[in-house]
């Protein structure tokens, strides 16, 4: 059965828990995509390393933060595999000779590297840095995936995975598979600011394992409209952060809602509440999923573990057909 299907590879840095930027982005995307696919969510520790190498402990925790917030979004642990990217050599490995025929400048002039490079205040990037879709395309094509399910920040990184590997399959005749971004239909998810991106480094996000009270209380202080000072003059949903989000948790409503504050015939407080209720309900199996997981590390643990055991079986095999094909055997 598995072998006809295609395989999904993506994953997440463990760098902390998950937010609704990730939910829209790419962890919807999956869940809906399980049964279709061969999947495999990848724990990506090492590419964690780029930006918190000094803060080892955190990403350990984060593993199985990451792994829960996965699992609690309905990933089922039955179909999926989970993969802890420091256990898998052939990802090291492949990392190497990919380095090989990307250039400095592909590198460099990747609009998602800039990005990142800016918000963390980055100057003079570490090789490690500067060098992660490298080792991205390599945890992409160890197991042969086919799609990769992704924010739209990611496109580039995806782009530049299809080039490599053009350029590897045409000098060692190869055969990996070229792999396709998919993105979400609803685009991405500002934050709650109104900052075009929702992010764990800009204090604007709400969590998958936030509670009810505290995902309400961030909704409650949402940016809105911010030209509409009183509940008597029309509102503009066009510009309103909190309108944002009801289009996407809350399309049944959205249109009556958008006319009701074009006419000031309804205010944000009342609003907003509408807002909370709607994602509360669709966060709460959400949240007892992850509950249970928390409750049961152990068996996160094994999940972790068995995974990335079958993930080194696979890996290994294509690994040495590559080194074959590349003569590096004696
Ligand atoms: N770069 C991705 C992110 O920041 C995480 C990631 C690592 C990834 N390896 C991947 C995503 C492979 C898709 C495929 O979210």
């Amino acid at each position: 059965m598995e072998e006809n299907k295609k395989r999904i590879l993506t994953g997440d840095r463990t760098t902390g828990r998950l937010h609704l930027g990730h939910y829209v982005g790419s962890l919807k995307t999956r869940v809906e995509l399980q049964d279709e696919y061969d999947t495999f969510i990848l724990l990506a520790d090492v590419q964690a390393l780029t930006t918190h190498f000094n803060n080892p402990e955190l990403i350990n925790d984060s593993i199985y933060q990451v792994a829960m917030d996965n699992l609690a979004v309905g990933l089922d642990p039955r179909k999926v595999t989970f993969v802890q990217q420091s256990q898998i050599a052939s990802i090291a490995e492949l990392t190497i000779f990919y380095s090989m025929i990307v250039t400095v400048n592909q590198l460099r002039h990747n609009p998602t590297i800039k990005t990142e490079a800016k918000n963390y205040g980055y100057s003079d990037l570490t090789y490690g840095f500067l060098g992660y879709p490298v080792s991205q395309t390599a945890d992409i094509t160890f197991c042969n995936a086919d799609l990769v399910p992704v924010g739209e920040d990611q496109v580039p990184h995806i782009e530049l995975s299809r080039k490599i590997v053009r350029k590897f399959n045409d000098l060692y005749g190869t055969s990996i598979t070229e792999p396709e971004a998919k993105l979400s239909n609803v685009g991405r998810l500002c934050g709650l600011d109104g900052n075009a991106k929702m992010g764990k480094s800009m204090g604007n996000a709400i969590y998958l394992s936030d509670p009810a009270e505290v995902l309400t209380q961030k909704v409650m202080n949402a940016v809105t409209d911010t030209n509409r000072i009183s509940i008597k003059i029309p509102g503009n949903p066009d510009v309103c952060t909190v309108y944002t989000y009801h289009k996407v948790f809350n399309p049944e409503e959205s249109d009556n809602i958008c006319s009701m504050c074009k006419n000031a015939q309804i205010g944000c407080v009342a609003c907003k509440k509408l807002l909370a209720k709607k994602m509360n309900s669709i966060f709460e199996p959400i949240r007892e999923r992850r509950h249970y997981y928390e409750e049961h590390r152990d068996e996160v643990r094994a999940l972790i573990v068995a995974g990335s055991e079958k993930a080194n079986g696979i890996g290994d095999d294509n690994l040495a057909l590559i080194k074959e094909k590349m003569h590096v055997t004696i």
